[in-house]
């Protein structure tokens, strides 16, 4: 029997349902809910009562995910509760495609008045839906390994937008990429080596970019800084001379365009990009004046957001490219940024059911049925992502936990010390600001497969944009062995 499955809408939003949450996209055969019901999935996820309530009040951070008066939360006007409701299983993630568009259009804007290449960092968020999404947006790719090379072809993109970064680049990636036309960046002594030997086997020059760093301190965690004297990545000042005469020496393999830099990721403050991009453009007046036609200045990515909803006033798109800008147009360079982070962290939710409550000692527990290995980024940064229940609990007593997973390690976190209102049994808790570096990063870990993604499009559809894996996903590995 088909499934009967629906989204009902506010008013304010057209009746439609592309793809209703349990079905299969291809087999349009409906996926069984977790708990078997003994007639067709009813699915119901509402809109607020009172649609403007939903998006503006109660608090004035800028969000896709809004709590809302009524004590629930919303995803673009939808229930994130009802969502839970219809998802093949928890947890999930939970995008809003708007909010992708709002992000890249923000960068757009920022952008105009300079000849300019938007790089999204797949390392943030491979999704191949969300990869398409963004370049229909125009939006180029910076790529750091073969396969995401490989995924950013596969989506489409302008292969004259895309940049190939990376310390540990093989050979048969640098030739898919020489063979492509991609710009690439040269990060070592051996790197350049590499280049040149996939260029004559692809037999096509590469236009390539020298990583430079700046040794500027950008002001995060150590795992996420990279442009400091010490990094693995990019090559020091000092031997900028060496890597242009390597280049004059292969003057059919390589032309130079430009320079590189990236500084770290999570950065809250612009000046750290302005000192950079004056050290680097003084680097292009360098490399300039030995008879190089370089037009290209690439200041890598990384701008932070407001993870930890403190409504505190962090730099936008916009405040980054004005602080480079006067720069830019003053050498008539293009203008390459790499952003990852800031164009997809804010725009989804990690969204768990609570399995149930405990107190060891003095420290109470939420134990959600997500964990460590579908979002690693408390555990391995140490990183703060702010974490709320997705419906009202009164008359629940406040208290402070941690949040943890059912992973088989103590490291296992979303998030420590959060005063929470102590959740029922079943009850939905999200992860905010898991768009990037989360499902990216997931993992198998304790056979936890990972979990399906969903976003919510701009008519109040949701749409399934990933399967989640399955057990028999892991078997297949096996098979035939
Ligand atoms: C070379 C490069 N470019 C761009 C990015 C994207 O950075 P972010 O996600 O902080 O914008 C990264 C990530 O660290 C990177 O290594």
């Amino acid at each position: 029997m088909a499934a009967t499955s629906f989204i009902s809408h506010s008013p304010f939003l057209p009746k439609t349902i592309r793809f209703p949450l349990n079905q299969k996209p291809f087999s349009q055969i409906p996926i069984s809910p977790l708990k078997p019901t003994p007639k067709p999935l009813s699915l119901r996820a509402v809109l607020a009562q009172d649609p403007t309530k939903t998006l503006t009040q109660t608090t004035p951070f800028e969000h896709c995910f809004t709590k809302s008066s009524d004590g629930f939360l919303y995803c673009e006007g939808l229930k994130v509760e009802d969502v839970m409701e219809s998802a093949e299983r928890r947890p999930f993630y939970l995008y809003s495609k708007p909010q992708i568009t709002r992000n890249f259009e923000a960068y757009k804007e920022a952008l105009e008045g300079l000849s300019s290449v938007i790089g999204y960092a797949i390392k943030a968020n491979n999704n191949l839906k969300i990869l398409e999404h963004l370049r229909q947006l125009g939006s180029g790719a910076v790529l750091v390994s073969g396969n995401e090379l490989r995924l950013a072809l596969h989506a489409g993109f302008d292969p004259t937008k895309c940049i190939f970064n990376g310390n540990g680049k093989l050979l048969e990636d640098l030739v898919l990429g020489a063979e492509k036309g991609v710009f690439v960046n040269i990060d070592s002594e051996f790197d350049l080596e590499n280049i040149v030997a996939a260029s004559r086997i692809a037999g096509k020059k590469v236009n390539v970019l020298l990583r430079i760093n700046p040794d500027v301190d950008p002001q995060v965690h150590p795992y996420v800084a990279t442009g400091n004297k010490n990094s693995k990545f990019g090559i020091r000042n000092e031997k900028l001379q060496w890597f242009l005469d390597a280049v004059k020496a292969h003057p059919d393999e390589l032309k130079l365009v430009g320079a590189h830099c990236h500084l770290g990721s999570t950065i809250t403050k612009v000046d750290i990009f302005r000192d950079a991009a004056i050290i680097m453009v003084n680097y292009i007046d360098e490399i300039r004046a030995q008879g190089f036609e370089v037009d290209y200045l690439n200041i890598g990515g990384g701008l932070g957001i407001d993870y930890y909803h403190s409504g505190a006033v962090l730099p936008k798109p916009r405040d980054l490219i004005d602080t480079v800008r006067d720069l830019v147009l003053s050498r008539n360079l293009n203008l390459i940024i790499e952003p990852g982070r800031s164009l997809i962290a804010n725009t989804c939710c990690f969204v768990n059911r609570v399995t149930g409550v405990k107190t060891n000692g003095t420290k109470k527990f939420v134990v959600i049925d997500g964990s460590m290995a579908e979002l690693i980024r408390p555990s391995l940064y140490d990183a703060y992502q702010h974490i709320e229940l997705v419906s009202p609990s009164a008359g629940a007593e406040i208290s402070t936990f941690d949040v943890v997973g059912p992973v088989c390690e103590s490291a296992d976190f979303l998030g420590k010390d959060r005063e929470l209102p102590t959740p029922a049994k079943g009850a939905g808790l999200v992860v905010h600001d898991a768009g990037a570096y989360c499902m990216s990063m997931a993992s198998t870990y304790n056979l936890k497969m990972r979990p399906p993604e969903y976003w919510v499009e701009e008519d109040g559809s949701v749409v399934k944009i990933r399967h989640g894996e399955t057990f028999e996903d892991h078997i297949k590995f096996f098979e035939g062995l």
